[in-house]
């Protein structure tokens, strides 16, 4: 038994959809979430910035006890995960898009992927694109502009329903049935998103996949807490707490929510 928290970091708020997911399942568990709001997006970085500032969000995490972390980002995956996996003793949990659940199920065998740029033009995607995905045809679209526009709380303006549109456009033509979100801040769009495609497109994020892994190692370590606990929350943000505090209003009793400079 280990009560030790998990740590939990993001470019932003985009995060906290993974770390819902990570609460439902695993409820007992104390969490720590930073959201690294002041430096995003990530996406448009280069690989050594995005390095660096994974490597001061993880430090920061581990100076606060955590036992394991969690990259709530895929734009810091599959930049930074092989990197930080050889420097720290800690056990990591990865976020990749879904490419390869969207290939094998997939009836017209067209997958649309929306990310960032940082992600789509990574080794690890490519890998996992060839060896999981070789066979489908992808509508690979990277969301400029939709972070910073998440980052600042308009999830649901005319700007940001107008960039969907516009990348939407191509995948749907080609007759996707699958569209995944590569991105951890973008199922915050999913309301938007639904009324733009038809309803036989299914989306597909990583988030309840990352919590099985999470519960999985956490099992395989000895290092889930006490059953009988209720997990505390606390969640950091290095630009406007009220933003953060905003897309958790849903859930605001358990947790607190507060600046840093971090
Ligand atoms: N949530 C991050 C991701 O999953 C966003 C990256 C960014 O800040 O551009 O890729």
């Amino acid at each position: 038994m280990d009560n030790r928290p998990i740590g939990i970091f993001d470019s932003g708020v985009g995060g906290t959809s993974v770390w819902r997911e990570i609460e439902k399942l695993l409820p007992n568990e104390d969490t720590i979430y930073l959201a690294d709001s002041k430096n995003a997006p990530y996406g448009e970085k280069s690989k050594e910035e995005i390095l660096q500032l994974s490597v001061k969000n993880i430090d920061f995490l581990l100076s606060r006890g955590c036992k394991l972390i969690v990259v709530a980002c895929n734009t810091a995956t599959t930049n930074a995960i092989s990197h930080v996996r050889k420097q720290y003793n800690v056990p990591f949990i990865g976020t990749e898009p879904a490419i390869k659940p969207a290939a094998l199920r997939s009836k017209s065998k067209t997958v649309g992927v929306l990310a960032t740029k940082g992600t789509l033009s990574s080794e690890l995607f490519f890998a996992t694109s060839q060896n999981h995905a070789g066979h489908i045809n992808k509508v690979v679209q990277v969301g400029t502009g939709l972070v910073p526009l998440i980052e600042a709380g308009k999830v649901h303006s005319e700007e940001t329903k107008k960039l969907l549109q516009t990348y939407l456009e191509p995948m749907l033509a080609a007759g996707m049935d699958y569209l995944v979100l590569g991105c951890t801040h973008y199922p915050y769009l999913i309301p938007v998103l639904k009324e733009m495609i038809p309803p036989h497109v299914e989306i597909l994020d990583s988030g309840a996949a990352i919590a099985r892994q999470t519960m999985a190692i956490l099992k395989e370590n000895n290092l889930l807490a006490n059953p009988e606990k209720e997990g505390d929350h606390q969640f950091y943000t290095n630009a406007d707490p009220d933003i953060l505090a905003s897309f958790l209003s849903d859930v605001e009793a358990k947790h607190k929510t507060a600046y840093l400079d971090f």
